[in-house]
């Protein structure tokens, strides 16, 4: 009896190891496959401003994108995530075109590649690169931030690409993780607005993109994908969860200084309050009236308007 029970033992731990050596290579495979494909996507030549106006402008964009979260405040790159062999390590890569940096020869529409498609120079796709919470970025914002990047100093650095361990790709492998490769997850057949909205009820949704890769495309919140088991999930932030909680005093507040209505410290590297400071009160009032479904506080049409007509429509999807 003892000696069926160890063998049944024995057999079922032979059977969860081959399972889980299966669901590995079944990982890798997946994964490899992934990361081979090629991508035939033209990129558009944006147009670049030189002017320091826009260099400014382009800095504040890039830092409320997220962009310094990874890419490092001096494009230079730097570490974000080191989970061990199992899960894996990520860096933002060097973005400053020097040493280290793959951007020196870059043209306005490799950048858009990258940034909007998530598509390196080679054709192949870019890992963790969060292009999908960018694919609807305007061409005229896409401008500033290039802007911004091309007229820095260079600096030389390397930073290694992204390694995903064993589990990431068996995640990926099983459909748990389509946040790792963005490439698969872009239209890269819709083209993104040429303009930035100046209205305040499309400029809303628009700055939403930036809360979608952690709050997901329906902000009901939930675990991140990829994110190790510490990491908080990301709150629901319709009109009906955490977004009840705020005026639009206090919504204002928590980005500026990442304290709830509660007196709460939000850790900002789990929720990069840091990175949304930036934000004009016109941004800041269009997201809370988007995100809350309230009238936004600040006059209907924005100061810096132009007269040109926008390719994007607002549509509230909840
Ligand atoms: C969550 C981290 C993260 C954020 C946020 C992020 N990136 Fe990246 N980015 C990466 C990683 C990682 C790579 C390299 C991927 C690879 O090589 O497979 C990358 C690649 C790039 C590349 C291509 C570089 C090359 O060598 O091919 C550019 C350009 C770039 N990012 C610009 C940006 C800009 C601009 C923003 C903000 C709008 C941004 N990134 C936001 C992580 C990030
Ligand atoms: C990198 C991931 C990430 C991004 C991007 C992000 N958030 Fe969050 N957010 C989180 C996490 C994680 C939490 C939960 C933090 C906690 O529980 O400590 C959170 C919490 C919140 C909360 C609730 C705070 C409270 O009162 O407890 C609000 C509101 C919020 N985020 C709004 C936003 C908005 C608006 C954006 C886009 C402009 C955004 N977030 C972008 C990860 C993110």
């Amino acid at each position: 009896m003892v000696r069926k029970v160890l063998r049944f033992a024995a057999w079922s731990a032979g059977g969860l190891v081959t399972f889980a050596l299966v669901a590995v290579v079944a990982g890798i495979i997946a994964f490899e496959h992934g990361v081979s494909q090629t991508y035939n996507v033209a990129g558009v030549d944006v147009v670049v401003p030189t002017d320091s106006a826009t260099i400014v402008e382009g800095q504040r964009l890039y830092t409320i994108r997220g962009c310094a979260d990874c890419h490092a405040s001096d494009l230079g790159g730097k570490k974000v995530m080191d989970a061990g062999f199992l899960v894996g390590t990520f860096s933002g890569v060097n973005i400053s075109g020097g040493e280290g940096s793959r951007t020196a020869s870059f043209m306005p529409r490799d950048f858009d590649r990258a940034i909007r498609h998530g598509i390196g120079p080679d054709g192949m796709p870019l890992v963790i690169m969060p292009s999908k919470d960018y694919s609807g970025m305007s061409d005229e914002e896409l401008g500033k931030i290039i802007a911004y990047i091309t007229s820095q100093p260079q600096v030389s650095r390397t930073m290694p690409r992204p390694s995903m361990g064993p589990l990431m790709k068996t995640l990926y492998a099983f459909g748990k993780l389509d946040n790792l490769i963005h490439a698969e997850i872009v239209d890269h057949a819709k083209r993104a607005p040429r303009e930035s909205p100046k209205d305040v009820a499309q400029l809303g949704k628009y700055i939403a993109e930036t809360c979608t890769g952690c709050h997901m495309p329906d902000l009901a919140g939930g675990p991140i994908p990829g994110m190790p088991p510490e990491f908080p999930p990301a709150a629901d932030i319709r009109p009906t969860g955490r977004m009840a909680s705020y005026s639009p005093e206090a919504f204002a507040a928590m980005l500026k200084t990442g304290r709830t209505p509660e007196g709460k410290n939000i850790n900002p590297e789990f929720m990069p309050w840091t990175a949304f400071s930036a934000m004009t009160s016109e941004e800041v009032d269009a997201l809370y009236a988007y995100l809350a479904k309230k009238p936004a506080v600040a006059s209907k049409q924005l100061n810096n308007s132009s007269t040109s007509s926008l390719d994007w429509h607002y549509s509230p999807e909840y």
